[in-house]
């Protein structure tokens, strides 16, 4: 892993990549639909990641071994038109396979989503197999891809790997249109001394994990020997699992004010069939993961941030 492409790279994960690998001194090349508006530090180029002939050619011309693909529509956003969220997801996930056969890539890190799971897995604390029955689009490409991914990485020899992430928290970066936004939204607004309007109940349980682990985790499992991972399709991984309620608690605590409304929006029913906690017993055993901010750390983090 040492030349890498990041599709998507302007959302909220992407920038986040970007910094982290710049530390480790990797080449970099960005590419997202939209402009670039802020200094990224990188290489950095405005495409559509579904032309492939235009990216096939900088993966040529910048030798690039590894891709981060991270272009998606998420839950939220994604219910609004679900025909053209299938199409991004699984059709950019095609592009980038195809992409990698023609280039002889083999590396590429491709996110997963808790939004996999359904009401039939489990959901008090998800193991790593369960019954997968989601119900949004954007948990169904999910699954898709986890099929594909594994399909094609033993019909074509790649290594590509994925992680079931949580929902992710970060200040820096906007979140782009998920059904755990809520927790930057209401951290935002304490910080602005604004009043919150709250799109889940307050008791609505899931998981969540700070950017830091989130970028942390990714190049582990990338880092990891192939020969020590058990899992084709996608690994649990998980932190810690934060409510509404605790969360503005935890906001309290820390010395800021706010005033939460709680008025349940259409992402409660998302949110309903999403798990409480994960089981990432496979992650740890395989690959040593191990979160390094429980819960306290990572509000304390993003408030202060
Ligand atoms: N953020 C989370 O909490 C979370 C949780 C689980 C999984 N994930 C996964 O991580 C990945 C990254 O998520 P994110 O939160 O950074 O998403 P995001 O919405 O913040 O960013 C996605 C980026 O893709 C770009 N994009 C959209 N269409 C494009 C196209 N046709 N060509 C090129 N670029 C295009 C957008 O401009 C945006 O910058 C996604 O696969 C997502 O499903 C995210």
């Amino acid at each position: 892993m040492n030349r890498i492409l990041i599709t998507g790279a302007l959302g909220q994960l992407g920038v986040e990549f970007i910094k982290y690998f710049k530390n480790l001194n990797l080449f970099v090349l960005a590419t997202d639909i939209r402009e670039c508006k802020k200094d990224i530090s990188c290489e950095f180029i405005q495409c559509d990641v579904l032309e492939k002939n235009k990216i096939s050619d900088l993966v040529k011309k910048n030798k690039i071994d590894t891709i981060f693909h991270l272009v998606a529509t998420l839950s939220a956003k994604g219910e609004e038109d679900p025909f053209k969220s299938w199409k991004l997801n699984i059709d950019s996930l095609q592009t980038i396979i195809k992409i990698c056969i023609k280039n002889k890539i083999k590396n590429v890190f491709w996110p997963s989503s808790i939004a996999v799971f359904g009401t039939d897995s489990e959901l008090e604390n998800v193991p790593q197999n369960p019954v997968l029955n989601p119900s949004s689009i954007y948990g169904i490409t999910k699954l898709a891809g986890e099929k594909l991914i594994e399909y094609y990485n033993q019909k074509f020899s790649l290594d590509i790997r994925s992680l079931r992430y949580p929902g992710i928290i970060s200040m820096s970066s906007k979140p782009g249109g998920g059904t755990t936004d809520y927790v930057m939204e209401m951290i935002d607004s304490a910080k602005n001394k604004k009043k919150y309007r709250c799109f889940l109940s307050k008791k609505t349980e899931l998981p969540m994990m700070l950017i830091d682990d989130a970028i942390q985790s990714a190049y582990q499992l990338m880092s990891a020997k192939k020969s020590c991972l058990s899992v084709s399709s996608s690994y649990n991984i998980s932190s810690f699992s934060i409510t509404p309620e605790i969360l503005k608690k935890q906001i309290l605590l820390n010395g800021f004010e706010i005033d939460v409304e709680f008025r349940p929006d259409f992402r409660q029913q998302i949110a309903n069939s999403w798990p409480k906690k994960i089981s990432d017993t496979k992650a740890k055993s395989d690959w040593g993961w191990k979160a390094k901010y429980n819960m306290e750390e990572s509000i304390r983090k993003s408030l202060n941030f």
